[in-house]
């Protein structure tokens, strides 16, 4: 299963690597074999030599330039990252961008051969319109994406879920679950409010391989149980 922890814009770099060792300390006392990742803020990137996979939250799909207040493949080479974040909600709802822009980013990232972490999901409108209006504005965030690109994890968060502490009922997740797992076979985490007690429950769900996890991630030592969960379920 995978567990992955989006920090956002949160943890100074030296916060950051309290967070990891900490975290690394835990998944080796407890043998945790899952695959763990974290997406320190843009500016708390750093060379980890550790267990737990750590991507970028975000980058423009350029080596270097001209774009202000962006980074590059550089920057992200100079760690050794080959993980990356894309789609994000926030980053589509309050930073604007674009489904062309971010299928450019996908393809950009895609030929170096980077994992991706591709986040789709619907705001409160699209579900309360009803499951076809919905599942239409999902299908779009799909335009230009490769469903069968071999590093690919998708992540399923409702917008209207993420950092609200809202959920969908299980019956929710298991039913857009499988809808999206006949679009890709790719590894499908389900994020948008997870927590220490609904964490284990939502992974134990079919077509469930993971959780992506913002708010509560801050919290290392839920974090931490989060991967045990994981370790326990192995599926
Ligand atoms: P949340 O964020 O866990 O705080 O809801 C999840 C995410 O945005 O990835």
């Amino acid at each position: 299963m995978i567990v992955a922890a989006n920090l956002k814009t949160n943890l100074t770099r030296k916060q950051t690597n309290i967070y990891i060792k900490e975290l690394e300390k835990f998944l080796s006392s407890e043998n945790i074999t899952q695959d763990i990742f974290v997406f320190p803020a843009t500016s708390s990137l750093d060379t980890f030599d550790t267990q737990t996979i750590v991507g970028a939250q975000n980058a423009y799909p350029v080596q270097n330039g001209a774009f202000t207040g962006e980074i590059g493949l550089d920057h992200l080479d100079e760690f050794g990252i080959k993980t990356i974040l894309i789609g994000h909600s926030e980053r589509r709802h309050i930073l604007g961008e674009s489904q062309e822009a971010i299928a450019e980013k996908f393809n950009y990232f895609k030929e170096l051969g980077f994992t991706i972490v591709y986040c789709v999901g619907e705001p409160l409108e699209k579900r309360e319109a009803g499951s076809n209006v919905m599942m239409e504005y999902i299908n779009a965030q799909y335009e230009g994406i490769d469903t069968k690109y071999e590093k690919l994890i998708i992540a399923y968060e409702p917008v209207w879920a993420i950092g609200t502490g809202l959920t969908p009922t299980n019956e929710d997740i298991l039913a857009i679950h499988r809808e999206l797992k006949k679009k890709s076979q790719a590894p499908l985490l389900y994020g948008g409010s997870v927590k220490v007690n609904n964490a284990k429950e939502i992974m134990a769900l079919q077509n469930v391989d993971g959780v992506l996890v913002g708010s509560a991630a801050l919290n290392v030592e839920d974090f931490c149980q989060m991967a045990v969960f994981a370790e326990d379920l192995e599926k």
